[in-house]
């Protein structure tokens, strides 16, 4: 049975993926900031464990790699996001708020990738996916969301890296944009719906291998430009 780990699964995207992967006859391991409030996923039934874990705190990362010690992983997905500071560069940006989201988007999925290393490696699949956005592509840079942008540019030169170091202990790694999604952060305006934007997820991740490790692409495998 595959096992699956999946981080900010309270809502949104995450809630989404743990639906589906746990209807798909996966074991679900569900992270959230407060199992006590995860009612959603608790209603999933099915193989879902709920573990605590805040992507931000090195304690509470430590803690799920203790509580998952020996158990092989199959696929790590770090997909636990905010919307970041939504300031212009005229004098609004709110740098401590810009800290928190690179500390979120940029160097959380290190802090889990590195804790799950051994899970990974003996795990059946071996794949670590970055849920990232297309709004982290340099070359599409529109000029605003400095903060979401820039961490999720950072994010995607930190998978792209571990492609190419953890291709040796053949672990692959997907970088996914999941489209413009109707979640609380893509807003009920948005294009794509979350059934969509999971099911389209969930075929990238199986089809993903030491070929496509590293590449950047969306929910529908379209390749986008670094
Ligand atoms: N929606 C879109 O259109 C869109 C587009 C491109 C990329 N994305 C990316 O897709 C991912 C999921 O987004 P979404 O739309 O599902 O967002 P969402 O509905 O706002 O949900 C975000 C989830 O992340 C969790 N989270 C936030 N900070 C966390 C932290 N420090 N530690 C642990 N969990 C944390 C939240 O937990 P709580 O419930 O406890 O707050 C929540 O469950 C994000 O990485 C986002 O950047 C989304």
């Amino acid at each position: 049975m595959t096992t699956v780990l999946i981080t900010g699964a309270n809502r949104g995207i995450g809630l989404e993926l743990a639906r589906q992967y746990a209807d798909a006859g996966a074991q679900v391991i569900a992270c959230v900031r407060d199992p006590a409030k995860a009612d959603a996923l608790k209603s999933l039934g099915g193989k879902v464990e709920i573990l605590a874990l805040e992507v931000t705190d090195p304690k509470s990362v430590a803690a799920l790699k203790d509580a998952l010690k020996g158990r092989p992983l199959d696929i790590v997905i770090n997909n636990a996001g905010v919307g970041g500071p939504q300031g212009e560069a005229k004098g609004e940006i709110d740098f401590a708020g810009w800290t928190r989201t690179l500390q979120v988007h940029a160097i959380a999925p290190m802090m889990v990738a590195q804790a799950l290393y051994e899970n990974l490696r003996a795990g059946h699949d071996k794949k670590l996916v970055t849920i990232t956005s297309i709004l982290g592509s340099i070359a599409g840079h529109g000029g605003d969301m400095y903060p979401y942008r820039a961490s999720k540019a950072a994010v995607n030169s930190v998978m792209h890296g571990l492609s190419r170091q953890w291709a040796k202990q053949g672990i692959a790694v997907g970088i996914f944009h999941p489209g413009w999604v109707q979640t609380d952060m893509g807003g009920a305006g948005a294009p794509v719906k979350p059934e969509d934007s999971v099911k389209g997820l969930r075929a990238r991740i199986a089809e993903l291998n030491a070929e496509t490790s590293g590449t950047y692409r969306d929910y529908t495998g379209a390749p986008i430009a670094w």
